[in-house]
């Protein structure tokens, strides 16, 4: 059995389909008035945190919370991090005090890979660097299952900033597994060599990645990274790959508008799109917690078949 989970990648279709199906009873606990379930009773979630997130250390605190766990957060700037401890040592610290489950974000790619070994504590990555944030992945094919009923055949455009991105490895791994047709698309100083590897078409324009799509995923254009020139500026971006209701017309009329958050306005997407019936994005997050509430019932009954 796997204790962790560290990525989509090291999971079969069958670990993830069981998580959906464990996720969707989960969700039916978040929509009673009382959402307090004894399912982590006596456990311990601690959430360690090197980079800011709102929905995802939230959802984490909440689902243990639901769930009867003992929940603490600790952050970067506001830990011993700060007088040169080393990420082994903090791990190893709060494994040390009864942690049964770490929720890791850090942004060195591979860091909760490192941690996991090293600690009896099931470790949940919430995000490392550029490489994979599973439990994103998996609330947005929770979403697209409850909209579409499934993913054979299912054609999802994903557009933005592949290169950086560690929501669309994620979700490449996750929905090729079960059966979509992945496509991404954006500019090409923002798509990495290679992607066709992952099973996946990539297209350089906007109307060609989305036509006939059923899912219209935007990712985030990191700010951060308009100093290094990958691209002119947010607007000349917009002009040639943001989603406005002109271009979502190349979709199916019925496909659905997806973000992962935090989302700029204007930029992947217009208002009008973010605001639109299509769009799904605050399903996600509800599912989110949904989603995280599954994973951390799966681990603490022994974790993941191989
Ligand atoms: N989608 C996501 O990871 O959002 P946060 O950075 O707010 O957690």
């Amino acid at each position: 059995m796997k204790k962790d989970l560290l990525g989509l990648k090291d999971l079969s279709a069958k670990n993830i389909s069981d998580i959906l199906d464990t996720a969707a009873t989960m969700k039916l606990i978040l929509q009673q008035p009382n959402k307090k379930t004894p399912h982590l009773q006596g456990k311990t979630v601690v959430n360690l945190f090197y980079e800011n997130s709102t929905r995802t250390r939230l959802s984490f605190e909440l689902a243990a919370k639901y769930m009867s766990a003992n929940a603490a957060n600790i952050t970067a700037s506001g830990s011993s991090v700060q007088k040169g401890e080393t990420l082994i040592d903090t791990a190893e610290t709060i494994n040390a005090m009864g942690t049964d489950i770490l929720v890791m974000r850090h942004n060195m790619s591979g860091a909760p890979h490192l941690i996991a070994p090293l600690v009896s504590a099931s470790v949940i990555n919430a995000g490392d660097g550029m490489d994979e944030h599973p439990t994103q992945a998996l609330l947005d094919m929770l979403t697209i299952k409850e909209k579409k009923g499934g993913f054979k055949g299912l054609k999802v455009a994903i557009i933005g900033d592949i290169s950086h991105s560690r929501v669309v490895r994620s979700n490449i791994y996750g929905l090729t597994k079960l059966g979509a047709e992945v496509s991404v698309g954006g500019p090409s100083t923002l798509i990495p060599q290679g992607m066709e590897q992952m099973g996946v078409k990539v297209f350089k324009s906007i109307q060609e990645a989305i036509v006939d799509a059923d899912v219209v995923m935007g990712l985030r254009i990191q700010l951060e990274r308009q100093k290094s020139g990958l691209f002119p500026s947010l607007r000349e971006y917009y002009r040639f790959f943001g989603v406005d209701e002109k271009r979502l017309k190349f979709a199916k009329p019925d496909a659905l508008v997806m973000h992962p958050g935090p989302v700029n306005r204007g930029v992947e997407f217009s208002s009008a799109v973010i605001d639109c019936d299509q769009s799904v994005i605050n399903e996600q997050v509800t599912n989110g917690v949904a989603v995280r509430m599954a994973v951390m019932y799966i681990l603490s009954r022994g974790g993941f078949e191989e």
